[in-house]
């Protein structure tokens, strides 16, 4: 969205299922201040709230679709297997944007159950639309923050994966406290995941891929499956803008980790 733009030099590979692992910790970076059991830094958002204009179709799938797709905001735990209709390995989104990506790995992992957070009212109606068109079943949307459902709403080793593609990188200093990747959230994401469950983040901006390999690889419960940037997996697809990205010469970085059984 808005605030990719990366103009990274080095390309990420593209392709394949993820080797084993080694971690490679990259230049040390501070915690932004959060205390450690604290998700994200208390009041400091990861988003702003963007104007933007919901269009006539998003609208409509908003109305038509939403009470089927989109759940509740609750300070208690998901029942899943109720918000699914089915037991299912979750996976959990931040941050979905329009959900170009989002309805395309729901359609190629047909046996997972996504649950998509995303604060950006056009972006839930933009996949709410696909959702309707494809006939995709097996995505819930949150129109919440998602560290405060990742707070409130799901236990520890409920989830089976994350997925948390081009966050947005707020390049300047000022307002790096605002990345989501920063330890006190990773710990909480590691948490949630179950032994053997993984966390696959992207970014196009080099400097929070450094961020997130330092971040990621100092999290005792997670190992990383690469030797330091993972090769893409195959079911996240090249999104147009990615590929706008891709043709410029600018670089991807994904990284793949997985929750380790004890620290
Ligand atoms: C740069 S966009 C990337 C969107 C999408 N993942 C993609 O690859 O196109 C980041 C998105 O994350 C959303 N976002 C940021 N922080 C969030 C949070 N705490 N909870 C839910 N959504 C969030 C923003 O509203 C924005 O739509």
């Amino acid at each position: 969205m808005g605030a990719r733009l990366g103009a990274n030099l080095q390309s990420a590979p593209v392709m394949a299922t993820p080797p084993s692992s080694s971690s490679s910790p990259v230049q040390s970076l501070p915690a932004a201040g959060a205390p450690a059991d604290v998700a994200h830094p208390k009041g400091i958002k990861s988003y702003v709230r963007r104007a933007g204009r919901t269009t006539t179709g998003q609208s409509k799938a908003l109305e038509e679709l939403g009470p089927r797709y989109v759940l509740d905001y609750q300070s208690r735990l998901l029942d899943a297997a109720d918000a699914f209709g089915r037991t299912a390995p979750l996976i959990l989104e931040i941050g979905f944007g329009m959900g170009e990506a989002t309805a395309h790995i729901a359609q190629v992992r047909p046996g997972d159950n996504f649950l998509c957070c995303e604060v950006h009212e056009p972006g839930v109606g933009a996949l709410l639309k696909r959702i309707g068109e494809h006939g995709i079943d097996n995505i819930r949307i949150l129109q919440h923050d998602a560290v405060e459902v990742l707070e409130h709403m799901l236990a520890p080793g409920m989830l089976d994966g994350v997925h948390l593609f081009f966050p947005d990188p707020w390049h300047k200093t000022r307002h790096h406290k605002r990345r989501l990747i920063q330890p006190p959230l990773v710990a909480k994401l590691a948490s949630r995941l179950k032994p053997g469950g993984y966390l696959h983040c992207a970014t196009d901006w080099q400097p929070y891929a450094e961020q997130m390999l330092q971040v990621l690889s100092a999290e005792p419960l997670l190992a990383n499956t690469a030797e330091a940037y993972a090769p893409k997996p195959d079911y996240r697809p090249l999104t147009k803008f990615e590929n706008r990205g891709l043709r410029l010469g600018h670089g991807v970085w994904d990284l793949v980790f997985r929750r380790r059984s004890s620290p």
